[in-house]
């Protein structure tokens, strides 16, 4: 075996204060639409955002990931109109009250923030066999998303927000950036400074969903009966069946 040069970092390093800095930034991170400010991100502090990603995890240590940096306003444009298709499509999938409280949200920031990015995963990079991914071939879109996860906490504790926009075709987000067929789009996400947050998730706020109990959550050395978490979840409309089958052919 080669020989492998280790400097132990020792792991007790977090001070009180620096421990309750992490907890800080995962507790009070949240999902912005509205509260972006026009303030620029400049190059260096998105650099300190993308290399916090770029740190995740990955299986294999295959760094999946790419992050296309949109700053120009008819591009936004573009996206944002492929947002407000979508969106359509979606508000029609509830009925009645769910649909009037769905429409009153706003979920997306595309043109409120000065940066876009767009994170992908190249299911390609390192070739057919990855350590860690041959009988889990989902393991390097999971990898991506830790690296969306370490650029949020980052951008907390930088006081920039981020807001995470799914409502999109597939087809449309790749015809309008470019991205080829082999690469996964993960994540589009407008980020920018805001001078305030939410203190809980928005769409607790606005009567959506709540959090659910952590205990109900937890089980025991094996899987257990989950009628107590269905009881917590929102009201499931009819027509939502639609959602879990999205088609792929239009
Ligand atoms: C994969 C993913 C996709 C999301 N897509 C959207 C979206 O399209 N629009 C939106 O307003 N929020 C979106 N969100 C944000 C969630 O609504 C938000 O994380 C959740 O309500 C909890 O709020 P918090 O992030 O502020 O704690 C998304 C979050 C994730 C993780």
């Amino acid at each position: 075996m080669q020989n492998v040069s280790y400097r132990p970092v020792a792991a007790d390093c977090f001070s009180d204060d620096e421990r309750a800095a992490v907890y800080k930034a995962i507790y009070t991170r949240r999902d912005v639409r509205d509260q972006f400010l026009p303030k620029p991100v400049l190059d260096d502090i998105l650099m300190r955002l993308l290399d916090a990603a770029h740190h995740a995890p990955s299986v294999g240590f295959m760094q999946p990931w790419n992050f296309i940096v949109i700053r120009d306003e008819a591009r936004k444009a573009e996206i944002y109109r492929a947002f407000t298709r979508a969106n359509e499509e979606a508000k029609s999938l509830f009925s009645d009250e769910r649909q009037a409280l769905y429409a009153s949200l706003k979920l997306e920031g595309i043109l409120k923030a000065p940066v876009n990015l767009c994170i992908t995963c190249d299911r390609t990079r390192g070739g057919k066999v990855v350590l860690g991914r041959t009988h889990n071939h989902q393991m390097d879109l999971y990898s991506t998303v830790c690296a969306v996860q370490n650029l949020w906490l980052a951008a907390r504790a930088e006081g920039i927000g981020v807001g995470w926009v799914s409502i999109y075709r597939d087809q449309d987000m790749r015809h309008i950036l470019g991205i080829p067929g082999h690469v996964e789009i993960i994540a589009y996400l407008c980020v920018g400074y805001v001078d305030e947050l939410y203190d809980a998730p928005e769409l607790q706020k606005r009567g959506w969903a709540k959090r659910l109990p952590l205990e109900n959550l937890i089980f025991q050395d094996q899987w257990q009966d989950t009628t107590s978490i269905s009881s917590d979840l929102p009201h499931q409309d009819p027509a939502d069946a639609s959602l879990a089958t999205p088609s792929t052919s239009d």
